[in-house]
This record gives C-alpha cells, sequence and structure tokens, in this order.
C-alpha cells in the first residue's frame, strides 16, 4: 500500500528550499576548486580605481604614450632636410619632378622642412635673416608644393628636430603670449590640406615605418645599421643627410630594412662647410598586404640616379 502523501507546512517547505540551495552552491564550490585555469586563457583585467586598464595600487602620471600615424598608400614621395631658407632649389625641384612623374599619390615631407637658424641654440649671425623670413620662406614652399602636386596628392609634414626648436622656443620665450601658437597654425598648413605629425612614432605606411630620425638616438658612420638594430622592424628617415641602406635576415628567414635618405639643402653651410652630405629622396611602391619596393634615390649633379 503507497504511503500516504505527506503535507507540508510552510516553514518545513522554506527548509527544503534552503538545503537545496546549500547543496547547490556546494556544489559548484567544489566544481570550481577542482577546475584549474586553461594554460591559454585570456588575461581578464579589471579597471583599476583611477581608471587604468589594469587593477593595482599605481594612479596615473604624465602620459607620454605615442603611436605612430597610420596610412595607406600605394606610391609614396619622401624628401627631408630641406632646410628652407637654405634648401637646394636644384635638388629639391629634381626630386620633386621626379616623384610628380611616378604619380604619387602621397608626399611625407619627413623634417627639417625648416631651418629655424633664427632659434639655434648654436651661435648665430643675426644680421643674416630673422625667424619672420625663415616663417614666410617655409610659406612659399609649401604654396609651390601644394600647387605642383594638386589638390589629390595627401602631404603629411612630420617634425624633425629642427621644427622642436620652435616649440622649446614657444615654451620657453614666448611664454609671455596667451595661447601656445603651433608651427602648423603658424606656416597654415590647414589651409594648404598639410597633415602636421607632431613629434613621436612618425608614420606606419604598410610594413614600413617613416621617421625623420632623431626619434632614434646615436649617429656615428653606419646609421642605417644602426637605427634597425633599435627599430627592428623596416624603417626609413633622414636626419644624417647621407642616403645608405642596410638589410637583415632573422632566424626564421624573415628580412628586413632600414634606409637613410639624402638631404636637400646645401651642402656648405655656415655650421658644416666640408659637410659630405648627400642629396637624396625616396619613392616607394607599395603592394596590398603593405610589402613594398624601396627606391632610394640620389641627386648627383642636378640628374636623380
Ligand atoms: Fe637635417
Ligand atoms: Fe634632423
Amino acid at each position: 500500500m503507497p504511503n500516504p502523501p505527506v503535507r507540508l507546512n510552510a516553514e518545513e517547505m522554506r527548509l527544503i528550499r534552503e538545503h537545496r540551495l546549500q547543496s547547490v552552491s556546494d556544489k559548484l564550490k567544489a566544481k570550481a576548486q577542482t577546475t584549474k585555469p586553461k594554460p591559454d586563457a585570456p588575461v581578464v583585467t579589471t579597471a583599476g580605481p583611477f581608471g587604468g586598464s589594469v587593477s593595482g595600487p599605481f594612479q596615473a602620471g604624465y602620459d607620454e604614450r605615442a603611436e605612430p600615424v597610420v596610412i595607406r598608400s600605394q606610391s609614396l614621395g619622401i624628401i627631408n632636410d630641406l632646410h628652407v631658407p637654405v634648401h637646394d632649389v636644384n635638388a629639391c625641384n629634381a626630386a620633386v619632378t621626379y616623384l610628380k612623374k611616378a604619380g604619387i599619390d602621397t608626399l611625407i615631407l619627413n623634417g627639417d622642412v625648416v631651418d629655424m637658424y633664427s632659434l639655434t641654440r648654436h651661435g648665430r649671425d643675426a644680421r643674416k635673416y630673422g625667424l619672420q623670413y625663415e616663417l614666410s620662406t617655409a610659406r612659399r614652399e609649401l604654396e609651390n608644393l601644394r600647387r605642383f602636386f594638386g589638390d589629390r596628392v595627401k602631404i603629411y609634414y612630420v617634425e624633425g628636430n629642427h621644427e622642436n626648436w620652435w616649440k622649446r622656443y614657444m615654451r620657453n620665450v614666448a611664454r609671455e603670449l596667451d595661447e601656445y601658437q603651433s608651427l602648423a597654425d603658424t606656416l597654415k598648413l590647414r589651409d594648404l590640406d598639410i597633415t602636421y605629425v607632431d613629434d613621436g612614432m612618425g608614420i606606419q605606411v604598410g610594413k614600413l615605418r617613416v621617421i625623420h630620425g632623431h626619434e632614434i638616438s646615436g649617429s656615428g658612420v653606419y646609421v642605417a645599421k644602426r637605427k634597425l638594430d633599435k627599430a627592428k622592424t623596416n624603417i626609413t628617415f633622414g636626419h644624417h643627410h647621407t642616403s645608405q641602406e642596410w638589410t637583415q635576415t632573422d632566424i626564421h628567414g624573415k628580412q628586413v630594412g632600414s634606409w637613410a635618405i639624402g638631404c636637400l639643402c646645401q651642402r656648405t653651410p655656415e655650421w658644416n662647410r666640408f659637410s659630405g652630405y648627400t642629396l637624396g629622396f625616396a619613392h616607394v611602391m607599395f603592394n596590398n598586404d603593405g610589402a613594398f619596393e624601396f627606391h632610394n634615390k640620389r641627386i648627383i649633379d642636378g640628374v636623380v640616379r
């Protein structure tokens, strides 16, 4: 004969529910203790109390992080170290005429475009010319460049160490101004549709990093090797006013290269009469996957070689 149904009162039902919940909770805890973390599980971070992405006791300080500007190009021209107003007019004209004929879609003005002789710390002849002359000559040449290449060529202007001098001047000498006046604003680059790239990590185009050169310290005889030793990735730069190339292959067979691009300034400046500078520029053609063909051009006797 079956047992008669047991009737429970409300208090008894509550006790049973609690017991079931407790037993489920105990099982889950036991499972968690026996489950080992997966070795390839992603590291989960929680926001720290002061806005970082990793939890911990540190608070944020001054933010010095820098990232490159990332652009795309199929046919890229790079010119650097014009040092206007002491640019070599013939070399400049030879370089941009070659690049225009090559059909570039993007031009990088890769630093030291303006000499800023007026702001040097190395001592200068104040009777020569002043800052206004340098700025107005630079503006004139930038207008000429934009007119020469037309609206369809994108132009970027990477800050070089000589453009740095402008920042130093504005911060230290012209502090009485109400507002910091950037070089980009002073040269009215926006009107010319020229994008100024602040001092930092340069421009990444496909698999090639473009920097002015002062960002990676160290000079010496073979700067192309020196820069690659530090960058460990495809890199090109000016700053040293010489044309060089260095390539390396790692143990996996991956090859990387470094290219120093010649300058477009006069080679007998007051501060370095026997300079040994090499005149040059670069034309780089990219595949869709970012791989590239680098043409490190020299200008000899006004002819591109
Ligand atoms: Fe330079
Ligand atoms: Fe430089």
